[in-house]
C-alpha cells in the first residue's frame, strides 16, 4: 500500500465532527484515525475518526479502487480523504452520533501512516488492563472518555485563569528548582553540577515563595502551580499533581472562602455545566470528627455519629462499662435500612470497625415487632428507648455501637459511615456536597513524642488560643482550612503567620531552633521584617476537582501522563539509570543497598 506525504492537497476544510446537514452537497477534506470498515450492500462504509468526533464515508459501489483501498485498512491507520456530504435517507439517521444526519461519498483518499495492530481495541469501554494502557497511554488517550477528561479539565483550567484575572489576580510563576523546605512529604532532589555536592528540591507547593509575593506587594497571585511531592501514592495522590494555588494580602479566613466559592461555582458552570449552591457550609474540625469521625466528612448521607454513653450509665454490660470508666467513649450511628440485615451482613461491618483499630461492634437490631441484639440481656426498655432517641431512629433500624478510646472510635465509626453511606445510600447522581472544614488543630503529635504541624507551620493560630502556645500546643487551634466535597479533600489553606516572633515561636514548637530556623527559612524570616501585610490563601487540587467533576473515581484518569503506584511512568520507562559519566559530572556515586539476607529457607 502506498503511504503518501501531507501536503496541501489534503488539508483538511472540516475536522469529523464538524460536518453537518448545512454541508449537504459540498466538496470536504477529512482526515483522521480509522475505525471500522464494513461492507453492506455492496457498499463500503468507514468510520472516520478525530478528537470532534466520528464521520462516515461510503464507498459508492462503482470506485473499484477505493474498495479495495478501504478494505485493506486497519484500525488506527491515518488517511485523509475528499468527497461530497449528502444527507443520509431518513431510514439511515443515526440519532445517537453527532454527525448521524450525513454521510461523505469518499472520491479520493490517501494513505498517510499505518498503524500496527493495537495491543487493545481503541473503543470508549476497554478490557485491558491499566498497566497496559499506561504503557500505550497514546492509544488509551485516543479513547473518548480520556478525551472528553482532558477537554473538561482544559475548561476548568480556563474558567480558573479567567475567573481569577478578572477578579484582580496575577499569575506569576515561581521556581521549579528551589531550596529545601520540606512540607509534609518527601522531597525529589535535583543534584546542581556547577555546585557540587549541593541540591535542589522540586517545590512540593509554591508555598514561601506565594507569601514572599505579599510581602513583595503582589496583593493577590495565583498559579496553576504543579507540584512535587514523593510521597506514597493512592487513587487520588500523584507524584507530580497542579494546583490553582492562591495567595491574598489583607484578608480574613472569610474573604478566602468567599472567593473560593465563587471560583468554585464558575469552573463548575463553565467546565461541567453544574450550578453549585452557595454559600458551602462550614464545620468546625472538633464538630466533624465527633459526628462524622472524619476531617473531610462526605454529606451525601446522614448516618450521624452520637454519643450513646448516657444509655448505658451504670449498664451491666462489662464491656461497655469498662470503657466509660476508664475515660472512654461509647458511640454509634443508626443505620434504616439496616434492619433486615443478616448476621453475615453485619459481620462484614464488624470487619470494618476492625479494621480501623476498634475492638468491635455491637449491635441491636429494631425491627418493627421485635429488637435482637448479642447484648440484649443488658438492654432493658429504658437503655433502648434512650438508644433509638440520641440516634433519631423511632422506626425499624440497625444501631452500631462501638466503645474506647475516642479517637479509635470516632475514626472506626467514621470509616463504617462512610462503608454503610457509599454501599448503600449514594447513587452515581447524588450530586457533589461541599463544605469547608475549619480551625484545624495547628499541631499533631510527631513519631518522636514532640510536635508537628498538623497543615504547615506557616499558620496563624486562632488569637483565643495564642495563650496556650506555651503549656499546651495540642489544643491550639489555626486559621487552617479544607474544602471538601463528597468526602475528598479538593483544598487546603490557612491565613499565615506574617510577624517574625510568632513564626519563630512556632518553629521552636515543633523543635527548630532559631539558629536552624535562620539556616533554613531565613530568607522568609527576614522578609518578615521588610514590612509584610497579613495575608493568606489556599491550594486546590486540580486532578482531584477534574475528578469529582467527571464523575470518576481515580485521578490518573484526568491527568494526561499519570505514574503507577509505584510511581513509575510505564510508557517512557522513568525513572531510569543514567550514564555513569552523567553521574561522575555531578559527582554523585551509586551505592547499592547491600540485598536482603534471604531468610525464607
Ligand atoms: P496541600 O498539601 O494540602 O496544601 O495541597 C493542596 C491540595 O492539593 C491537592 N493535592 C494533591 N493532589 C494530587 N496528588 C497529590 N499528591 C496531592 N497533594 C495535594 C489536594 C490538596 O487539598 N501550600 C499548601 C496550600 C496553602 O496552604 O495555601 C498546600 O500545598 O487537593
Amino acid at each position: 500500500m502506498r503511504i503518501e506525504e501531507f501536503g496541501d492537497r489534503w488539508r483538511r476544510t472540516h475536522r469529523c465532527g464538524e460536518v453537518s446537514e448545512r454541508d449537504d452537497g459540498s466538496r470536504v477534506v477529512l482526515a483522521g484515525w480509522v475505525k471500522r470498515v464494513r461492507e453492506l450492500g455492496g457498499l463500503t462504509f468507514l468510520d472516520l475518526w478525530d478528537r470532534t468526533g466520528v464521520v462516515q464515508l461510503v464507498v459508492e459501489a462503482a470506485e473499484a479502487d477505493l474498495h479495495e483501498l478501504f478494505h485493506s485498512l486497519r484500525a488506527e491507520d491515518v488517511i485523509a480523504c475528499d468527497g461530497i456530504v449528502r444527507r443520509r435517507p431518513a431510514e439511515m439517521v443515526n440519532e445517537g452520533m453527532k454527525t448521524g444526519g450525513i454521510e461523505v461519498v469518499a472520491g479520493s483518499a490517501a494513505v498517510l501512516n499505518r498503524s500496527e495492530v493495537p495491543p487493545f481495541t481503541v473503543t470508549s469501554e476497554v478490557q485491558a488492563n491499566e498497566d497496559l494502557r499506561l504503557r500505550y497511554r497514546y492509544l488509551d488517550l485516543r479513547r473518548e472518555p480520556l478525551q472528553r477528561n482532558l477537554a473538561m479539565r482544559h475548561e476548568l483550567a480556563l474558567a480558573a485563569r479567567r475567573f481569577l484575572s478578572r477578579e484582580g489576580f496575577l499569575e506569576i510563576e515561581t521556581p521549579l528548582l528551589v531550596r529545601r523546605t520540606p512540607e509534609g512529604a518527601r522531597d525529589y532532589l535535583v543534584p546542581s553540577r556547577l555546585q557540587q555536592g549541593k541540591f535542589y528540591a522540586l517545590p512540593q507547593s509554591p508555598q514561601l515563595y506565594k507569601q514572599i509575593l505579599m510581602v513583595a506587594g503582589f496583593d493577590r497571585y495565583f498559579q496553576l502551580a504543579r507540584c512535587l511531592r514523593d510521597e506514597d501514592l493512592r487513587a487520588d495522590r500523584q507524584p507530580e499533581h497542579t494546583q490553582i494555588d492562591i495567595e491574598m494580602s489583607f484578608i480574613t479566613e472569610e474573604d478566602v472562602f468567599g472567593l473560593v466559592e465563587r471560583l468554585m461555582a464558575d469552573v463548575w458552570e463553565a467546565a461541567a455545566g453544574v450550578e453549585l449552591s452557595l454559600p458551602f457550609p462550614r464545620i468546625d474540625y472538633a464538630d466533624a470528627m465527633n459526628l462524622y469521625g472524619s476531617d473531610k466528612p462526605d454529606l451525601r448521607f446522614g448516618l450521624e455519629i452520637r454519643d450513646c454513653g448516657e444509655a448505658f450509665r451504670g449498664t451491666s454490660f462489662g464491656v461497655f462499662r469498662s470503657a466509660l470508666e476508664r475515660g472512654g467513649v461509647v458511640r454509634g450511628i443508626a443505620f434504616e435500612g439496616g434492619a433486615s440485615f443478616s448476621r453475615s451482613r453485619i459481620a462484614e461491618l464488624e470487619a470494618v470497625v476492625k479494621g480501623a483499630g476498634a475492638g468491635g461492634l455491637v449491635w441491636v437490631k429494631c425491627e418493627e415487632s421485635a429488637v435482637s441484639s448479642p447484648i440484649s440481656k443488658f438492654l432493658d426498655e429504658g437503655a433502648i428507648r434512650r438508644l433509638r432517641e440520641i440516634l433519631c431512629a423511632p422506626g425499624p433500624s440497625l444501631i452500631l455501637l462501638v466503645c474506647g478510646e475516642e479517637a479509635v472510635v470516632a475514626k472506626s465509626l467514621g470509616e463504617l459511615r462512610l462503608h454503610i453511606g457509599r454501599a448503600h445510600l449514594v447513587g452515581p447522581s447524588d450530586g457533589r456536597r461541599f463544605l469547608w472544614v475549619n480551625r484545624f488543630p495547628l499541631f499533631a503529635r510527631a513519631e518522636n513524642g514532640g510536635w508537628e504541624p498538623a497543615h504547615h507551620i506557616f499558620s496563624m493560630p486562632l488569637e483565643s488560643d495564642i495563650p496556650r502556645l506555651d503549656d499546651d500546643p495540642g489544643a491550639v487551634r489555626g486559621h487552617l482550612y479544607d474544602l471538601v466535597c463528597n468526602g475528598t479533600e479538593l483544598g487546603s489553606g490557612s491565613v499565615r503567620v506574617h510577624r517574625r516572633e510568632l513564626q519563630e515561636r512556632l518553629f521552636e514548637i515543633i523543635g527548630i531552633s532559631r539558629e536552624e530556623a535562620r539556616a533554613r527559612f531565613g530568607f522568609l524570616l527576614e522578609a518578615f521584617q521588610y514590612g509584610a501585610p497579613p495575608h493568606g490563601g489556599i491550594a486546590l487540587g486540580v486532578d482531584r476537582i477534574a475528578m469529582l467533576m467527571g464523575g470518576g473515581s481515580s485521578i490518573r484518569d484526568y491527568i494526561a501522563f499519570p505514574k503507577t503506584a509505584s510511581a513509575t511512568s510505564l510508557m517512557e520507562g522513568a525513572p531510569s539509570e543514567v550514564e555513569p559519566e552523567l553521574l561522575d559530572e555531578l559527582g554523585i556515586r551509586i551505592v547499592k543497598k547491600p540485598e536482603r539476607a534471604d531468610t525464607s529457607g
